[in-house]
């Protein structure tokens, strides 16, 4: 079965065309980055005017690369939220429109379970029951995920997201938009003697990253005059702060609930420090999907959706986006 994928919740347009929810047959990402690192961060009316610029020619483009036209595509599926409303709108009056033209069944997708299904693109597919750690701009969420479809949301972050703290820390130290790649390679090869605090949060699973935000702000504001090496030694902390509590915290429940597997998942999942820490810290398996897949793709949407149809979800031509919509 070949499914249409489309995801236009923030700041990438994306289309991609997956067979049987893994086989990736294109995957067109068109990223608007360039365009609003001019303003630190997303201006929703400009995101919004940008996926009405490239939605068609990137979905042409998905069409060309996988060499298949829309007779060979069995359903379209579409990101309906959570996202910026002007964004989701983009791309799920786009997938109405070829859904109904064509006559195909539409699958609405929730983003964040989205996320959590690149890691099926893959030819090692995941075991079940797993616990899945989603660190995206908007979210921090675990999850336990029993079986397609059946998601329970054991914690999440209390304030900021990690990719919001990293995108703020960022700003604090005078890198560039988006702050987690530019935070990340600010650290390359750099040690540091630098320390802020980590939020435990005891005996549950939330997590809390606006204090190690507001700790890194009185930080430089207490250097004088910081200077580069500075400004990287405090970003390796930063992360160091980050990267250390998602990695524990998950560890300690994924051993809690005897699950087979831990699931990473979402941009901050493609930081080399948080993915070298999993991988040399947990005992059980970690599946990361590759970091051009950790942020947001179509191809991802395009694989839950099949599983979706799979159990039997009926067809929901009629969907509206739902820009606030929770997990599960
Ligand atoms: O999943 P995503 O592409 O979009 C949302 O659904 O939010 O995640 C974007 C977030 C941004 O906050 C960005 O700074 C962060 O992921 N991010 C990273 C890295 N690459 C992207 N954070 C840390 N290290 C990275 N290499
Ligand atoms: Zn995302």
């Amino acid at each position: 079965m070949n499914i249409l994928g489309i995801e236009t919740s923030c700041d990438e347009t994306s289309v991609a065309i997956v067979r049987d929810g893994k086989d990736i047959l294109s995957n067109v990402i068109a990223s608007q980055v360039e365009v609003h690192a001019r303003y630190g961060g997303i201006v929703p009316e400009v995101a919004s005017r940008q996926h009405l610029l490239t939605m068609v020619p990137v979905a042409e483009k998905a069409l060309a690369d996988a060499g298949t036209g829309l007779e060979q595509i069995d359903a379209v599926a579409v990101t309906m939220g959570p996202g910026l409303a002007g964004s989701l709108i983009v791309g799920v009056s786009f997938a109405k429109s070829v859904a109904m033209a064509v006559g195909l069944p539409l699958v609405g997708v929730n983003h964040l379970e989205g996320h959590i299904y690149a890691n099926w693109l893959s030819s090692v597919q995941p075991e079940l029951p797993c616990l899945c750690l989603i660190v995206s701009g908007g979210h921090s969420d675990m999850i336990l995920m029993e079986g397609h479809g059946r998601f329970r949301k054991l914690g999440g972050t209390r304030d900021d997201a990690a990719g919001e703290a990293f995108d703020k820390g960022a700003r604090i130290l005078g890198l560039p938009y988006p702050g987690g790649p530019a935070i990340q390679n600010a650290t390359r090869g750099v040690t540091t003697s630098l320390s802020l605090p980590r939020a435990w949060l005891k005996d549950n699973d939330d997590f809390s990253f606006s204090g190690v935000k507001t700790a890194l702000l009185h930080m430089a504001e207490e250097k004088a005059a910081p200077d580069e090496q500075w400004v990287k030694e405090a970003a390796a902390a930063f992360q160091d702060a980050i990267v250390e509590v998602l990695v524990i915290k998950t560890i300690r429940a994924a051993r809690r609930l005897s699950v087979r597997q831990v699931l990473l998942a979402g941009g901050v999942a493609s930081n080399s420090a948080l993915r070298d820490r999993f991988a040399a810290d947990s005992p059980l398996p970690v599946l990361i999907p590759p970091p051009v897949l950790c942020t947001d793709n179509a191809a991802m949407i395009a694989s839950c959706a099949f599983y979706h149809l799979g159990s039997g979800n009926p067809d929901n031509s009629n969907l509206d986006v739902m820009p606030g919509l929770a997990f599960g």
